[in-house]
């Protein structure tokens, strides 16, 4: 059994992940702003905090030996470049980098201390393939790929792997304003070489194998889940 804490284990990604961990047997921590949702995911204890701009104090309530910390918080600020503020960069930089930075920081004494451990983040598709209007969140995420790399480097000596997972278009909460029409659904899965949009289950069970010790050789990596539209011409 593994100690796994999940920022963002109540929507999307997270929520899912949280469910397929607790089914393994693992000892799941879960974190958000909101309460637990009455439907919540299946953490052991969850933690109400904010990770990017609130205290930290949380991490008290956590074991000693930390396996696992997957950091799930980001955004979807899509807009025309002349029309970016400081503010949209800013906040999609504190959203998508400085929250996990933060995070990571005050995780490392406890992923050192379980001897094996493994750090999952989330960049987006738009990093590898140019979109339009994407260019807020695609320079936050692509800083997330750095930090993965750079991490990797760092601290493969003490054992901590990290590794980013980069999805296309996934049906959570986060998309739900480019999902919320039967024609906006259609399109994003023609879209797609394999022909439909994301499930939260595709980019949990690849969450889910990084952290497990099948994945233990696995660190630096960004990896797509993302139905062929970063790489294949349909
Ligand atoms: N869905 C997509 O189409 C898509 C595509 C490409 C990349 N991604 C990336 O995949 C990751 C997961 O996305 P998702 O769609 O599963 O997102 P989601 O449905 O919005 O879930 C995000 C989770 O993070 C929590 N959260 C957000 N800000 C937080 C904060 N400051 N402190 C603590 N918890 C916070 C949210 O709960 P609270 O709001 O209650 O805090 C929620 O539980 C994101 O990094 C996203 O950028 C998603």
């Amino acid at each position: 059994m593994k100690n796994l804490l999940i920022i963002g284990s109540e929507s999307g990604i997270g929520k899912r992940l949280a469910e397929m961990l607790s089914a393994q047997g693992h000892q799941v921590f879960g974190v958000s702003r909101n309460p637990r949702a009455e439907d919540g995911s299946a953490v052991s204890m969850h933690f109400e905090a904010d990770a990017v701009n609130g205290d930290l104090d949380f991490f008290q309530s956590l074991p000693a030996e930390l396996h696992g910390l997957v950091y799930c918080p980001g955004s979807i600020n899509l807009r025309p470049f002349t029309r970016l503020s400081e503010q949209d960069i800013f906040n999609d930089f504190r959203q998508n980098v400085w929250g996990a930075v933060r995070v990571i920081q005050k995780a490392i004494p406890q992923l050192k201390q379980a001897g094996s451990a493994g750090v999952v983040l989330f960049s987006t598709v738009a990093v590898g393939t140019g979109m339009p209007f994407h260019a807020s969140v695609a320079a936050s995420k692509g800083a997330v790929e750095g930090l993965t790399r750079s991490l990797a480097a760092e601290y493969a000596s003490s054992g901590i792997r990290f590794n980013a997972i980069a999805p296309s278009l996934t049906d959570t909460p986060l998309a739900a304003s480019l999902l919320n029409t039967p024609q906006k659904r259609e399109s994003a899965a023609a879209r797609h070489p394999l022909g439909r949009i994301g499930k939260h289950s595709d980019a949990a069970a690849l969450a889910a194998f990084l952290l497990s010790d099948e994945g233990s050789w696995i660190t630096g990596q960004v990896i797509g889940v993302d139905g062929g539209i970063g790489s294949l011409r349909s």
